[in-house]
């Protein structure tokens, strides 16, 4: 574990305001002393995360999710800690003391990076040799310039086992360090040999020039058609998007999402620059994230077979419940972009870019060409099916604005249409409901979910914890009447055990010094304990009523089982155990 110094973090801290951080990235809205937003961490319509400027700290009451600003930068750039730190730093324009940094995780990393540059290298040298003719052959045939090559860094794997491990190993890394970087592999009986063979490959860019993945594809039919790094210290497949690294600059605030790596190239080659994808994976809710934090319009250009368009049913959606409203493009006589342009030339692919639709649009005039609108049975599915369709609009006007076209289209009244889209909506909510409970579970510690999270118990123990931070000067208080071995909840007694040291030595009870005890998921429900309900508990007699509902509870887990039979203990232990879980 990397030491940052505390003086350091504090002083950064003082410089990163938490309320304007926030604010560069959600909306937010006054309420009362505190400001309020909708979550970014899980999807909502009302807003539940609450920032607390006094404390510096937030907290969401939708999913659990809390902190500081640091572990808010943790959490939204998905970051490590010391990343965060450094990530804050740079925005602040500070320079976190290197020595500092030099722990193992991030040597690993750099070592990594180190691997893959030489990797990429390799594999695009390979492409001007003589073992590269295949390669070369393959990419004249999918009609790629020299340029666009060079640009992307694309290469070759040659047909070998271990040219690269052979020329890794002689630049002194060990084989250890190649599967660390997914670049060799191990068989079952312990031999090591090179991932990509007889692939070209393209190189996986992140924004600020690293390599830090591989995508290789076959050169004919055989499957599987693309192979990708899988991941690693330095590459997280759901998190980044392919050519970000040049759209993000390319002067557009538009970005173009495609589907394929072979389509983004192609769509840079004829200039459109601001072309990017997913990295081998469907589309996740970080990368949807990640456009709409790059771009003020998104122009979605899947392929045209059905699994194209089951991806984009899915992608819009996803983008509309972030609160973006993309556009798209049904391509016509190809079957992806690539294909398009190479048969009708970039100007046409230019006119369909600008002309593109919003996204629900272009779903429902692909309805309309589905069903036999003379047919009552299937006017009927089409009216349902528009109103599914609306229903996902979260703007209510917008929605409203569609519901009078439907109206008016299929002669029906206002009244049973907007009555049908709020039935699916309701049906929606539930459904919503329950992804949010999932995401309640998922986020916020398990132990800690799974019990009832306002029992009376939790409620005093965190009392206490409460207490003694907002009014340190109680620990003589505490240390008399109180024991920290009473707390029924362990995370409760870290957390009350940190801040019990730190009054000790003197040191400040930011949050800064509860990193180092707390994980990002057990920071939120510190965040929660510190900031909920500050303004009561704050009397002596509130916190003898804690202590004694936590004794009370501690007693009779300990009862004296000097008088019980041993069924009786046999009983008693299940019910511990019960507990526990
Ligand atoms: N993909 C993958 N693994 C596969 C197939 C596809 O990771 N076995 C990912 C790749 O990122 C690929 C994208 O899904 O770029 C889209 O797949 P597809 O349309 O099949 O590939 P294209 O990029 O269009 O490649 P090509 O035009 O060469 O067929
Ligand atoms: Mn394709």
């Amino acid at each position: 574990m990397v030491k940052i110094s505390e003086d350091f973090i504090l002083q950064l801290k003082g410089l990163c305001d938490i309320v304007s951080v926030i604010s560069s990235y959600v909306d937010l809205k006054s309420s009362g002393k505190n400001k309020k937003c909708s979550c970014p961490f899980h999807s909502e319509k009302t807003p539940s995360m609450v920032i607390y400027e006094d404390t510096q700290s937030f907290y969401c009451f939708g999913c659990g999710v809390g902190g500081d600003i640091i572990t808010f930068i943790e959490k939204i750039e998905n970051l490590s800690y010391v990343d965060a730190v450094k990530f804050l730093a740079d925005r602040a324009g500070l320079a976190v003391p290197t020595s500092e940094l030099d722990d193992k995780i991030s040597k690993q990393r750099s070592r990594i990076l180190k691997m893959n540059k030489i990797a990429a290298k390799f594999f695009f040298n390979n492409l001007r040799s003589d073992v590269g003719r295949f390669g070369r052959e393959y990419f004249a045939k999918r009609g790629l310039s020299k340029d666009i090559i060079i640009r992307f860094g694309l290469g070759y794997a040659d047909d070998s086992w271990d040219s690269l491990k052979n020329h890794l190993k002689s630049n002194g890394f060990s084989f250890e360090e190649m599967c660390e970087a997914d670049l060799v592999l191990k068989s079952k009986k312990g031999s090591y040999y090179d991932k990509f063979r007889n692939r070209v490959i393209f190189p996986i860019i992140d924004i600020k020039g690293n390599v830090i993945g591989f995508g290789g594809r076959v050169l004919d039919d055989s499957k599987p058609k693309y192979l990708n790094s899988s991941d690693t210290p330095v590459f997280k497949k759901s998190l980044g998007l392919y050519a970000l690294n040049f759209a993000k600059n390319s002067g557009s605030k538009t970005l173009i999402l495609c589907e394929g790596y072979m389509d983004v190239i192609s769509m840079h080659q004829n200039g459109f620059n601001n072309a990017i994808a997913a990295l081998g994976t469907s589309l996740t809710e970080s990368q949807v994230r990640l456009i709409s934090r790059n771009s003020s319009d998104v122009v979605i250009v899947f392929d045209s077979d059905k699994a194209g368009s089951i991806a984009m049913d899915r992608a819009y959606k996803m983008f509309l419940d972030i609160g973006v409203r993309p556009k798209a493009l049904r391509l016509k006589g190809a079957k992806d972009p690539d294909e398009y342009i190479k048969k009708y030339g970039a100007s046409r692919m230019k006119v369909l870019i600008d002309q593109s639709k919003s996204a629900i649009k272009i779903k429902i005039d692909t309805i309309e060409e589905k069903y036999n609108l003379e047919d009552v049975e299937q006017r009927k599915d089409y009216i349902n099916e528009y109103c599914l369709i609306i229903s996902n609009i979260v703007d209510s006007l917008e929605r409203e604005v569609y519901i009078g076209e439907l109206c008016k289209k299929m002669k029906l009244t206002r009244e049973i249409v907007t009555n049908h889209v709020d039935y699916l909506l309701k049906k929606k909510r539930k459904k919503y409901n329950k992804k949010i409970d999932r995401e309640l579970i998922k986020n916020v510690k398990l132990e800690y979910a799974a019990k009832n999270m306002h029992s009376k118990y939790d409620r005093a123990e965190q009392g206490i914890i409460r207490f003694l931070y907002n009014n340190p000067d109680y620990i003589n208080y505490l240390s008399e009447k109180f024991d920290e071995n009473w707390f029924d909840s362990d995370l409760h007694k870290k957390i009350y055990k940190t801040i019990v040291d730190k009054i000790n030595y003197g040191s400040s009870l930011d949050f800064v010094a509860f990193h180092s005890v707390l994980d990002v998921d057990e920071m939120g429900i510190f965040s929660k304990i510190v900031n909920e309900g500050r303004n009561y508990a704050n009397t002596n007699r509130e916190l003898d009523d804690y202590i004694c509902v936590v004794k009370e509870k501690y007693d009779e887990k300990y009862e004296d089982i000097s008088s019980m039979t041993l069924e009786q203990i046999e009983q008693r232990r299940k019910q511990n155990a019960q507990k526990k879980r």
